[in-house]
């Protein structure tokens, strides 16, 4: 078909494609040129063997921080301890490098994660590394390189060796100007922060290389996710992670939000759940490639209350940071995430009590572990 006219089809089918659809069926890679580092894909995902989706080959990188190991011993249930591999720049502890394979890898460095890629045949990437919202405000141009440039290595080396790519957006794609209560899917997005702006990126360039290349490109809206056995990486909603903790231990805690701020929240769990059921759903169920994830929404003195009923003594102090209190000012509240529950069956299993009788649990048995030693 001449070249023309073969554009012409491609532009007229974009056209008639929905607003936030993948292309993916109408624009095939090859109709439209090599890919961005010229190393040309042996196939599309619709080629992907039954087998590949079946048993993934699986890297995540930026695996050491609040989720990755979490991810890992998850996906490593359901697909076998030797099948996921973990990365990051740091040394791991005895305990992770025992528990399943790990690797170093830099995202900043195209070649090495490529080799990483072809050597250990991976065909599904959840891509983790990122600087977080409040620590990527103390450091703009290491938060700029991890990640923008980061994920373009990401990006490419997923698009030529025809991944499925899972990368994690954030409450934080959204600004001040963005509808805050609930926040739907799709409205105006104007972040003041560079995370922010690096998500929003992340999700438009995702997109762009599902239609341009055929890129499997899946990614979820995460809330703060709160989890009991690993610290947080620096984010805006942190807090909550440390009140559980301090109030386990001391029976007190300093929050750096007013008490009013309301943001939007998940459990782990559930937030591994949804990451793992986007990446298993059919194609053609994803009417979009971007979707809000949401389970619950508080406030630092509703999240208070609530510990109050297991650890009656605890006692909320408030020392007020202005850098995070501009942050969550500017996120949402709450997260329409109907779309998602609609396209591939979404739904929470924790909300507010059950996260904090969890918790509680958790850093209780500690504390008592610890005083009994
Ligand atoms: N934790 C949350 O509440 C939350 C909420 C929304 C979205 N997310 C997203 O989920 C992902 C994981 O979050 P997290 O909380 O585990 O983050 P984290 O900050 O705890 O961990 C990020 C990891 O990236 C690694 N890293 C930094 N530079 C790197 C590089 N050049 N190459 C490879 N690795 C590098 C760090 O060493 C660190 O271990 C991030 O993309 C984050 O934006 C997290």
């Amino acid at each position: 078909m001449p070249v023309i006219r073969m554009l012409s089809r491609v532009v007229s089918q974009m056209q008639q494609s929905p607003a936030c659809g993948c292309w993916l069926l109408a624009v095939p890679a090859r109709f439209l040129g090599t890919l961005p580092r010229q190393v040309q894909s042996d196939a599309s995902f619709h080629s992907v063997s039954f087998s590949e989706i079946d048993h993934p080959r699986i890297l995540i990188t930026g695996g050491l921080g609040q989720l990755g190991v979490g991810l890992a011993n998850f996906l490593r249930k359901r697909f076998g301890k030797q099948n996921v591999i973990l990365s990051d720049i740091r040394k791991p502890p005895n305990h992770i490098f025992h528990s399943g394979p790990f690797i170093y890898s830099d995202i900043l460095d195209y070649k090495h994660l490529r080799e990483v890629v072809v050597n250990n045949r991976i065909t599904w990437l959840f891509h983790y590394s990122a600087l977080l919202s409040a620590v990527g405000e103390t450091n703009v141009s290491l938060a700029r390189a991890v990640n923008i440039t980061g994920l373009h290595n990401v990006l490419d080396v997923a698009a030529e060796h025809s991944l499925r790519l899972f990368v994690p957006s954030s409450i934080g794609a959204f600004g001040p100007t963005s509808p805050r209560n609930p926040t739907p899917d799709l409205c105006i997005q104007r972040p003041r922060t560079i995370y922010g702006v690096s998500k929003v990126h992340a999700e438009l360039m995702g997109e762009y290389y599902c239609y341009r290349y055929g890129l499997d490109f899946r990614c979820l809206r995460y809330p703060g996710i709160i989890s009991a056995d690993t610290q947080p990486g620096g984010g805006t909603t942190d807090y909550a992670v440390q009140m559980f903790h301090d109030a386990a231990k001391n029976g007190k805690f300093e929050c750096n939000l007013k008490p009013t701020t309301r943001l939007p929240m998940m459990y782990i769990d559930d937030c591994l759940r949804a990451t793992l059921e986007v990446m298993e759903a059919p194609a053609d169920s994803l009417s979009m490639r971007t979707y809000n994830i949401s389970a619950m929404s508080f406030t630092p003195e509703e999240l208070a209350q609530e510990v109050l009923k297991h650890v009656p003594e605890f006692q909320m102090t408030y020392n007020v940071d202005s850098v995070r209190q501009a942050i969550a000012d500017s996120w949402p509240m709450n997260l329409d995430d109907s779309t998602a529950r609609k396209d591939w069956g979404w739904k929470h299993d924790f909300d507010l009590p059950e996260l904090v009788t969890t918790m509680m649990n958790f850093h209780g048995s500690d504390t008592r572990v610890a005083q009994a030693n």
